[in-house]
């Protein structure tokens, strides 16, 4: 008898998955219509996308599920007339159901059964957002050259101002005083704005340290709502198996602190809601343009509010220091996070879907220093 080599004995015995199981391994939405436009096999990113489960989604028609003007019925007439599969990139998809995305849609017909038809939905890829990450960072790095200038070329010639209308108030009437106060009230003022912007120009490589976010956000949620807060309700859905960041606890806080005045300020009045919530996410590795390295941030911090949302001329540009849309706002509360998520060498980004606006924090753990060369 001659025995055969272990790898072709092996190979006998390779388990045989089924289509199914390989869809659902897929993070994009993929769902299978029949000629009749009937829903026949959904993947399961399918049910988070269309917010129902695959029970109830097979055999259903797709159009009574996402409005007749959407733009993936176009798509689908159209691989269904040629025979051939479609793709249009940048495409937006607004209804009740799906909230408000930009994603690929990819429609192909099915070789084996004639006008059975696949759609996929591939959502603004990580590459992309990695991209906007690295704006973000630009415009950190404008803020700190600003910042450096300002602090300079301005604070010192305020502070002789200040002086000399103090000077004046000695030998001044009663009218000319408040003239005189005026002018330290704002001089103080814009010594605040100047002094706010300082920590731009902090290049120092931060302290870092095993953090606890669940605490961190615990003491942002008390200040919150003791202040500015105090008419909003507070929901706080944490994974309590979550292992401590590697970052910097009063740095973190800051950011969660003008992440949640954010929230608060776009809150309606009655009804407010600011969800806090902490997730581990496995899977998520960002490649990094033009390198061979994978940023690692496994630890998801989101801060969602049930506002308006952000205007729409507004995101590109949103983490831009002085893009406010508030009378009394100075536009740097992003711009800050923005900086210190980056020394973190995390990634911030958010989505704008109706009632649903969310900022999500994607922070690394504490290495494994055994693991360090
Ligand atoms: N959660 C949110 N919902 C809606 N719009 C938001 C939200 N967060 C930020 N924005 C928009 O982004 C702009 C910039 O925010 P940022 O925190 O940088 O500055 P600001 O809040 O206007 O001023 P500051 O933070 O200095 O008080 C805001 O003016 C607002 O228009
Ligand atoms: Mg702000």
């Amino acid at each position: 008898m001659t025995l055969r080599p272990a790898f072709l004995r092996r190979k006998t015995v390779l388990p045989q998955p089924d289509a199914a199981s390989v869809l659902n391994a897929l993070t994009s939405p993929v769902l299978l219509l029949d000629d009749a436009g009937v829903i026949q096999q959904v993947n399961t990113a399918v049910e988070d996308l269309l917010e129902m489960g695959a029970a109830h989604l097979v055999g259903r028609r797709l159009d009574a599920l996402l409005p007749p003007d959407s733009p993936v019925f176009a798509l689908i007439a159209q691989a269904a007339e040629t025979g051939a599969s479609v793709s249009e990139h940048g495409v937006t998809l607004d209804s009740p159901r799906t909230g408000h995305r930009v994603v690929t849609i990819q429609v192909a017909p099915l070789a084996e059964i004639a006008d059975w038809i696949v759609v996929s939905f591939h959502e603004q890829s990580l590459a992309l957002k990695i991209g906007a990450q690295l704006t973000h960072r630009s415009s950190a790095r404008s803020v700190t050259a600003m910042a450096a200038i300002l602090a300079h070329e301005v604070k010192n010639p305020l502070s002789g101002i200040r002086g000399a209308a103090q000077l004046l108030e000695q030998s001044c009437g009663p009218d000319d005083r408040t003239l005189t106060r005026l002018i330290c009230d704002e001089a103080d003022r814009i010594v605040a704005l100047v002094d706010r912007m300082e920590v731009f120009t902090d290049k120092r490589p931060i302290d870092r340290e095993a953090v606890n976010i669940h605490s961190v956000l615990e003491h942002v949620r008390r200040v919150s709502q003791a202040g500015f807060a105090r008419h909003v309700r507070f929901v706080e859905t944490y994974d309590p198996s979550l292992p401590p960041v590697f970052g910097n606890r009063d740095q973190l806080v800051q950011v969660f602190l003008n992440l949640v005045k954010n929230a608060a300020e776009a809150v309606p009045e009655e009804g407010g809601e600011i969800v806090l919530a902490t997730s581990f996410q496995h899977s998520v590795r960002l490649a990094v343009q033009g390198s061979s390295a994978r940023l690692h941030l496994p630890l998801a911090v989101a801060v969602q509010d049930n506002g308006p949302g952000i205007p729409e001329d507004l995101r590109p540009h949103l983490f831009d220091p002085f893009v406010t849309t508030k009378s009394g706002g100075s536009g740097l509360g992003l711009a800050l996070v923005a900086k210190i998520i980056d020394d973190h060498g995390g990634v911030i980004e958010f989505d704008n879907q109706p009632r649903r606006t969310i900022f999500r924090v994607l922070l690394p753990v504490v290495p494994d220093r055994e693991s360090e060369p």
